[in-house]
């Protein structure tokens, strides 16, 4: 079925009943009733369907779960209160049998990073990092530090990089490591990364695929042999999302694919009209011709979709002249976060990537002068008006 059919239908209509909603509704209740103790046992002990405490599951869960199920071709998902908590329970997840080391990507969104050097590095996981778009690279860290999961994510935040996720997997797969990917910035319109090989993935559904800038969520996709452990785990840890937000994340996901299709569109007008802006130093775009990864882009991405997120330096200036930037700008919002149907503006440096350090920043090829474009649905005009209007204000 295609994505946008998925997408209006899949995870609704799956109570039973005289009265069965159209759409999921929100079901707020913590605890159900059963009519005697023996079909709570039952239900408890996992022999009958049903739910029975909201840590473990809830109906308007359950709907928002089949749904971005089918979104990437997974086996069973998990969502969860954030981005963070489902990255946070992948790992968790991958390492329980594996060996506590995991291989990341040195390009990574700041909080992922943290994650892993602040959370699991002093708990005795071992942490090393690796360029994925250079796969020699990537077989002799697996060679030499032999991790129980790699981390990395479709469309590197905020340089976009796109690394071979199939030819990760492969690598992954053949040393007994999982590999967990997160999509967020691509979507399951660009990829999917489980149907390339990858045994979970991750999103921050507060970004494209709620896409109102309403909700805070995250959900874990995994792939059969992960998805008992994932659920096990998710018993005792708590990490579920609550009903409303599940409800608002099902709501938003029904017209995800017709906006992401926008907003790719608006994206490659907008870095076509950056490239050519004076006071624009580099654009980073995935569609460009001269991107490192042009040969991985096109053949992983369909044709004419690059993402919605474009990254520039402005010419000549710093930290000053990014904010006087940011604060001309009229309809384009600055804001922290991306993905949503309006055109938002973010510098990495104060904020996605503000916990590292400005050395490690400029490893990551994150400069003051870096700012990150996430283009929205509006009329593509009135953004490039906009960008155009704040762009001719003095840099320094
Ligand atoms: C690529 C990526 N992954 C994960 C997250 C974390 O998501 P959340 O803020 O929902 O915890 C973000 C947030 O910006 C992100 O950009």
């Amino acid at each position: 079925m295609n994505i946008h059919t998925k997408a209006v239908h899949a995870g609704d209509r799956k109570e039973a009943g005289p009265h069965i909603p159209v759409t999921t509704p929100i079901h707020a209740a913590s605890s159900y009733f059963y009519k005697d103790a023996e079909e709570l046992d039952r239900v408890f002990g996992g022999d009958q369907p049903g739910f029975s405490y909201a840590r473990y599951g809830n109906p308007s869960n359950a709907a928002l779960e089949e749904l971005t199920t089918a979104l990437e071709g997974g086996h069973g998902s998990l969502a969860c209160s954030s981005g963070m908590a489902a990255l946070q329970m992948a790992i968790l997840t991958a390492l329980t049998d594996r060996r506590k080391a995991v291989l990341a990507a040195d390009a990574l969104y700041g909080a992922t990073f943290n994650l892993l050097m602040t959370v699991l590095a002093p708990l005795g996981v071992d942490v090393r990092f690796v360029n994925m778009c250079d796969l020699d690279a990537v077989a002799r860290a697996i060679e030499e530090q032999k991790p129980g999961c790699l981390v990395m994510e479709t469309i590197s935040n905020p340089i976009l990089r796109v690394a071979e996720v199939d030819k990760i997997a492969i690598l992954a797969r053949a040393a007994g490591a999982a590999l967990i990917v997160d999509n967020t910035f691509a979507t399951p319109l660009l990829l999917r990364p489980i149907e390339l090989g990858a045994s979970i993935v991750v999103h921050s559904l507060t970004k494209y695929l709620a896409g109102h800038g309403d909700v805070l969520g995250g959900v874990v996709i995994s792939d059969e042999p992960h998805f008992a452990t994932l659920t096990a785990l998710s018993r005792v840890t708590g990490p579920a999302l609550g009903p409303f937000d599940c409800f608002l994340a099902m709501r938003g996901i029904k017209t995800f694919p017709l906006r992401m299709e926008r907003q790719c569109e608006n994206a490659s007008r907008v870095a076509a009209a950056l490239t050519v802006n004076p006071n624009v130093g580099r654009v980073y775009f995935p569609r460009d011709h001269a991107h490192p990864d042009a040969a991985a882009i096109a053949r992983l991405f369909p044709a004419g979709l690059y993402g919605a997120i474009v990254t520039f330096e402005l010419k000549g200036a710093g930290r000053e002249g990014v904010f006087r930037f940011m604060n001309a700008l009229k309809m384009v919002v600055p804001a922290t976060s991306l993905g949503d149907v309006h055109t938002m503006t973010l510098y990495p440096a104060m904020s996605s990537h503000r916990e590292i350090s400005p050395k490690q920043r400029a490893r990551m090829g994150i400069g003051d002068n870096l700012v990150r474009l996430s283009v929205g649905i509006e009329a593509v005009e009135d953004i490039l008006a906009d960008l155009e209007q704040a762009l001719a204000c003095p840099a320094s």
